[in-house]
């Protein structure tokens, strides 16, 4: 580029790349261990996040240690012992995938060939993964928006037509456990059936959908001439990883006409693994799936796909004709089944991933967790200053609670102390709130988390709580 252009660099191209080189192997390093402490905010860095927008710029360089300094005064869900809410891990290949797929900045949003194909053959690769038959699908930016997705193919296969003439009056209905995901709801809010449309259906005693209480409602629903539109079935919920009964939920979606639709974006990666594959017994007959490669298999966000076993309703919801872009003898544009125009090559992270590690391995990773989960229930279950959930964890996340002696409050106490523990920063935990009792809720999803670490948090746990209840015996 011309020297005197106004967006030339400034320093060579290479002294810029030197030092994202380094501060990436930095930051990997430390990634392998746990911070020993949360990091203060500089009073340099203070003062620029005040700073009005700047006429005139500064050195690349300089500007890259401003963003490296951000970054690490941000919580890093990459670090061993960050199990809040469902982290993240940022794989090694997945962060240089993105590094080379924004330097292409390829547009999959219209048919750009070879990194088009490689999202064809991800979707194909994550069916294979899953033993789920896919025809076709999106990646999409999050489980939001796979969920989002899957439900437009959904209501216009239910009622075809609708995309242009809405619901004319349509009640419909949507059938989800009482611990779905917020996302559904917020999907059906958005394709207009309003979210009066959700039957949020008790859970049993594994906190998996009650197939008997699901059917009931159908019937006082076909009663009240609501339309049964669709279930969606939680494979692997966000508060304690159940994962709902999907046989017999495809039994009735069967036995009328519904749609199912499995929202897997936490916890399909397990249908993949030999120890939790009877947990998703049924998966196959799903419409379709969504799964975010972002949470448990590993690579940085936002890579979610959503999977469909016929793409037709896909094409149904989102196809159009439009000057700016016409179809080439007659053949659908990759926008065509999805909501989003502009869109990154998501896939390429997920299929580098795949291609360097093979399934085998991603298996095996993700079943590591099954076991630290295990692990973290047992410890536990084992030590009278914790308490359990009555059944052990059915994917990777294990609630627990610090019931120390002489504590006059039990939840407000391990509400605190999960925030205090944030504020220490050791161990990074959130708390999940689960029939109005308040618990620690550790998720194992991170590859760099082991053994060493599910003990931490019981020993961090312990201290911190007797420290904040000074009141125990
Ligand atoms: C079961 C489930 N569905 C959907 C979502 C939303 O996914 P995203 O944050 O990728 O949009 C989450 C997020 O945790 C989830 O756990």
């Amino acid at each position: 580029m011309a020297k005197d252009h106004p967006l030339d660099l400034g320093v060579t191209r290479e002294a810029a790349l030197a030092r994202a080189a380094q501060i990436v192997e930095r930051a990997w390093q430390e990634f392998d261990h746990p911070r020993p402490s949360e990091p203060q905010q500089s009073a340099e860095l203070t003062e620029l996040l005040q700073r009005a927008l700047p006429a005139a710029g500064m050195d690349a360089v300089a500007g890259i240690d401003f963003v490296a300094d951000v970054l690490d005064n941000s919580w890093a869900q990459s670090r061993p012992r960050y199990l809040a809410f469902i982290g993240a891990s940022g794989l090694e290949v997945g962060v240089l995938a993105d590094m080379l797929v924004a330097a292409y900045d390829v547009n999959v949003c219209v048919d750009s060939k070879a990194a088009n194909r490689v999202e064809e053959q991800a979707l194909r690769w994550l069916g294979e993964y899953l033993g789920y038959p896919v025809d076709g699908g999106s990646f999409t930016s999050g489980g939001q928006v796979s969920n989002l997705t899957a439900l437009a193919a959904a209501r216009e296969r239910m009622f075809p037509g609708t995309r242009r003439t809405g619901m004319n009056g349509v009640r419909a209905a949507v059938y989800v456990s009482d611990e779905a995901h917020y996302s559904v709801r917020r999907a059906v809010e958005v394709l207009g059936l309003g979210s009066d449309s959700i039957r949020s259906i008790p859970i049993d005693s594994q906190r998996r959908m009650n197939v008997d209480a699901l059917r009931e409602r159908i019937a006082v629903d076909l009663a009240a001439r609501v339309r049964p539109m669709a279930i969606v079935a939680t494979g692997g919920t966000t508060l304690t990883g159940a994962v709902d009964p999907i046989n017999a939920l495809a039994d009735i979606a069967a036995d009328h006409g519904m749609w199912l639709h499995v929202d897997g974006a936490y916890g399909l990666p397990a249908a993949g693994t030999t120890q939790a594959r009877a947990l998703f017994a049924g998966l196959e007959r799903a419409d379709s799936l969504s799964i975010d490669a972002h949470k448990w298999l590993f690579v940085p966000k936002a890579c979610s796909a959503v999977l469909m076993k016929d793409h037709t309703p896909l094409a149904r919801a989102f196809s159009h004709n439009e000057a700016y872009m016409p179809h080439e003898d007659g053949a659908l544009n990759p926008v065509d089944m999805t909501l989003e125009y502009s869109r990154p090559a998501r896939a390429v992270k997920l299929w580098l991933a795949f291609l360097v590690y093979g399934a085998d391995r991603m298996r095996e990773a993700v079943a590591q967790h099954l076991e630290l989960a295990q692990l973290m229930y047992s410890l536990g279950q084992a030590d009278p200053e914790f308490e359990t959930l009555p059944n052990s964890p059915q994917l990777s996340i294990a609630p627990l609670r610090h019931v120390l002696p002489g504590c006059p409050d039990i939840n407000a106490h391990n509400m605190a102390l999960t925030f205090a523990m944030q504020r220490d920063g050791r161990v990074f935990i959130s708390p999940g709130q689960i029939d109005a009792t308040t618990y620690l809720r550790p998720c194992f999803v991170n590859y760099r988390t082991d053994e060493s670490d599910v003990r931490a948090v019981i020993d961090v746990a312990k201290e911190i709580g007797r420290s904040i209840c000074p009141a125990h015996e």
